[in-house]
């Protein structure tokens, strides 16, 4: 965490589980076609966004894609464009960080700067930026980026990043010169509000991306299959950013909820999600997954039949909020949530679940 931020950012708020909802800008989730599935639209995402707002979620995260998969007409292939969504988003919206999803390939850090600070006014001191490098080759190959590798891509985003913090920081014009930008006369105006700069994320899982975020970043991504599997990632990650950089970061993990009003009614829209899984979507979405083991590629596959991905939290109400402890007590400050159907999903959550997180002294509001 940047120390001298100005702390009333959202995402720093006094919650000990940090609240936030992920990628209802596009039809990424259909990966059941169960008809109950988030149907996205520009209506449904104010929707969604209103019902975060008005119960404290601190964060409200899209997703960038330019290249869906299967086919063009696949849902995949539908996505709100992040920096427009996220601007009219931030004016319907009062209370929770507005962020906006970018590849460092597709967007020169020079614009990025200007837009990200024109958001943070819109939002008065709101936004947030999260920082991709890109892993779907046939994304990067459409946009007919040089090939660099994985690794590469990471030492790019050092550069992209470093300018874009000196023009949010930086009065006097300057020039820079790396391996991949050679920028002269470096100026942008106004600066953000958030001082030094807005908060910034990153969801990297490699070592690269560790290192990344350790250097950069306020927000790290952990994977979530276990509680072992959390408290293990999050110790390491944390200890990672203090010994090399002396930061302090946060933690969270994406988790897709499935909530019943029983335990068996959890179970059974699971299993028809699984049972009108779009398999040709998963088969082709995994294909595009490199460096993963077959066992995590199993685990996925079966995430994905139930339409989410992350820690699967599933159960009744009750079971839920148990679920969320123990990925507190395991050491995340956050959870980043999805639905199969994210408007219904929230509304049942807010009125079930959150009075249990803070009965259990994880929320305050
Ligand atoms: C919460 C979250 C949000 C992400 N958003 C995007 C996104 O919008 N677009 C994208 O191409 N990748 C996205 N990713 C993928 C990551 O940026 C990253 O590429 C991936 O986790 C692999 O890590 P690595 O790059 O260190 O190998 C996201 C991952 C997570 C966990």
């Amino acid at each position: 965490m940047k120390q001298d931020s100005i702390r009333q950012h959202p995402v720093f708020s006094e919650n000990k589980l940090k609240l936030g909802v992920f990628a209802f800008n596009g039809g990424n989730n259909a990966r059941t076609l169960i008809p109950e599935r988030y149907k996205f639209s520009w209506d449904n995402s104010v929707d969604v966004a209103t019902q975060a707002d008005l119960s404290g979620f601190e964060a409200i995260v899209p997703y960038a894609r330019y290249r869906g998969f299967v086919r063009a007409s696949h849902p995949s292939a539908f996505a709100f464009d992040n920096f427009t969504w996220t601007s009219a988003i931030a004016a319907q919206t009062h209370q929770s960080c507005v962020m906006s999803t970018c590849h460092v390939m597709n967007f020169h850090p020079i614009l990025v700067a200007k837009t990200a600070a024109t958001l943070d006014h819109i939002s008065r001191g709101r936004f947030a930026l999260n920082i991709v490098c890109g892993w779907y080759d046939k994304e990067n190959e459409m946009f007919g980026h040089p090939d660099l590798d994985h690794d590469e891509r990471y030492a790019y985003a050092d550069e992209w990043v470093t300018i874009m913090k000196r023009l949010w920081t930086e009065e006097e014009e300057f020039d820079f010169e790396g391996k991949y930008f050679k920028v002269t006369g470096a100026m942008s105006q106004p600066k953000p509000l958030q001082k030094p700069y807005p908060v910034l994320m990153n969801a990297g899982g490699s070592p690269q991306g560790r290192a990344f975020v350790a250097k950069h970043c306020d927000i790290a991504f952990v994977r979530s299959d276990s509680f072992e599997m959390v408290n293990g990632e999050t110790t390491a990650y944390r200890q990672l950013a203090r010994d090399q950089h002396g930061r302090e970061i946060q933690v969270w993990a994406t988790c897709a909820c499935i909530l019943g009003d029983t335990e068996a009614d959890a179970e059974a829209f699971a299993a028809r999600c699984r049972e009108h899984a779009d398999s040709e979507f998963i088969n082709y979405y995994l294909s595009q997954r490199r460096n993963m083991t077959p066992e995590a590629l199993a685990a996925l596959r079966d995430k994905y039949a139930m339409g989410g991905s992350g820690y699967i939290l599933k159960g009744n109400k009750n079971q839920v909020a148990d679920q969320i402890l123990k990925l507190s007590q395991a050491g995340l400050d956050g959870i980043l949530l999805t639905w199969v159907d994210f408007q219904n999903g929230i509304r049942r959550f807010n009125r079930d679940v959150i009075p249990l997180l803070k009965e259990a002294g994880l929320r305050q509001n």
